[in-house]
């Protein structure tokens, strides 16, 4: 990315639309790099096969939902069973599991994590498998070669609910063509100025684009977006289109959204690009409630507040070891940036965000509202022009 924008956001309001369409030119991936993250995926859903036949790796995130960056990561979890996978059409539920031979082979409690990893490096991957997360994740690289960039993978072995927000996500995105490049522009910002950092403290892309859908549906007026979860399904709607639970869970998630795009009618909306962002910003540095608002897409209006949810402290219980008592504590971080995820309705999606980690977001925020106003009111008394 060329150096002049370095300092980011010294320039016009309305020069916002050009700028972001200059830095989307240079951030979106490079033809046929999305063909090579597919072909990728399809290599390796090869070698899992390798381990059991009914094998299978379901993408989900950015490679999915378009909102990939050049250089964005392929997200996909293993899966050992084979589902039928129309989740929209009324076929009987196939579910393939291991062969006779392959449980005899394997064994009845299968470390797939560990196997996996193993089967990869002998193939040549860099893998680091990770299993002291919540849910293991193999952390895969494949160095850049003449006919390819570096690509890096995670595999996880859980969270089959992140295959359905994905395609959530990119439905919203089919609704509108702003949807994309704001989401694309609002990523490159997060990164640049580092607050798009999950493990240091900040928010995870995903958190980003929650909070852009909702300012989409809920703030822009006339709203650039339908609110997908708030169409009531048709009577005819399959049981498996409304509801989901994860293999061996006990909770069952409302999973339904409208999908019949045709049938909704077109915003009014007409704002270009650079309006978006500049409302965008707007909004997030001085109307949003930060202390006491929880985002939350599904609703209505799309905002709760902490109290309603209980987000205000989390109580957190330790196991106590042999002949010790259990440990409860208290946890003030979890609610600080509160944005429900649409299904997993107990999950704060900006549960990462720490004290330090809010207060640099926000002033983030309120830099890049104050670029766009100072350089537009210098606009006005003709002090200057152009990018500075
Ligand atoms: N996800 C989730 N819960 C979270 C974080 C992520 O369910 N707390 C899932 C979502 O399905 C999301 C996907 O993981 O679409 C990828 O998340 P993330 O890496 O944050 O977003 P990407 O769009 O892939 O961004 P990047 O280009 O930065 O990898
Ligand atoms: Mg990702």
């Amino acid at each position: 990315i060329a150096p002049r924008y370095e300092l980011f956001f010294p320039i016009q309001a309305h020069h916002l639309d050009a700028l972001a369409k200059d830095i989307l030119a240079q951030i979106t991936p490079p033809p046929g790099e999305t063909e090579q993250k597919r072909k990728l995926l399809a290599q390796l859903e090869q070698l899992c096969k390798e381990l059991i036949s009914s094998a299978r790796l379901i993408p989900f995130g950015s490679l999915v939902t378009g909102f990939a960056t050049a250089s964005s990561d392929i997200d996909c979890i293993f899966s050992p069973i084979q589902v039928s996978n129309n989740r929209y059409v009324e076929t009987p539920h196939v579910i393939e599991g291991p062969t006779d031979a392959e449980k005899k082979r394997l064994g009845d409690n299968p470390d797939y994590p560990l196997l996996l990893a193993q089967l990869l490096e002998k193939n040549g991957f860099q893998v680091l498998l990770l299993s002291k997360t919540r849910v293991p994740i193999i952390k895969l690289k494949r160095a850049a070669s003449d006919s390819h960039p570096e690509l890096n993978c995670d595999i996880g072995f859980k969270n089959s609910l992140a295959v359905h927000n994905t395609a959530l996500l990119k439905t919203y995105s089919e609704c509108d063509e702003r949807v994309k490049p704001l989401v694309l522009f609002i990523k490159w910002w997060a990164k640049r100025r580092c607050i798009n950092t999950p493990y240091l403290g900040t928010l995870c892309s995903y958190g980003y684009v929650l909070m852009i859908l909702h300012y989409l549906i809920n703030v822009v007026q006339p709203p650039v977006l339908p609110n997908l979860q708030d169409i009531p399904p048709p009577a005819t709607t399959h049981a498996r289109e409304l509801s989901f639970s994860e293999d061996g869970g006990d909770t069952d998630y409302f999973i339904w959204f409208a999908k019949n795009l045709s049938e909704l009618p077109r915003s009014k909306n007409t704002s270009s690009l650079g309006e978006l962002i500049r409302g965008f910003f707007d909004y997030y540095s001085f109307k949003f409630a930060w202390g006491n608002a929880v985002i939350s897409i599904r609703s209505k209006g799309g905002l709760k507040t902490k109290q309603e949810k209980e987000w205000t402290t989390a109580n957190i219980k330790t196991a106590g070891g042999e002949g010790e008592t259990e440990n409860t504590f208290q946890v003030k971080n979890r609610y600080l940036v509160a944005i429900e995820d649409p299904f997993e309705t107990t999950h704060n999606v900006g549960r990462t965000c720490t004290g330090k980690g809010l207060n640099t977001i926000r002033s983030e925020f309120r830099r890049a509202m104050d670029k766009i106003k100072t350089v537009s009111m210098a606009q006005e008394f003709s002090i200057g022009s152009g990018i500075y």
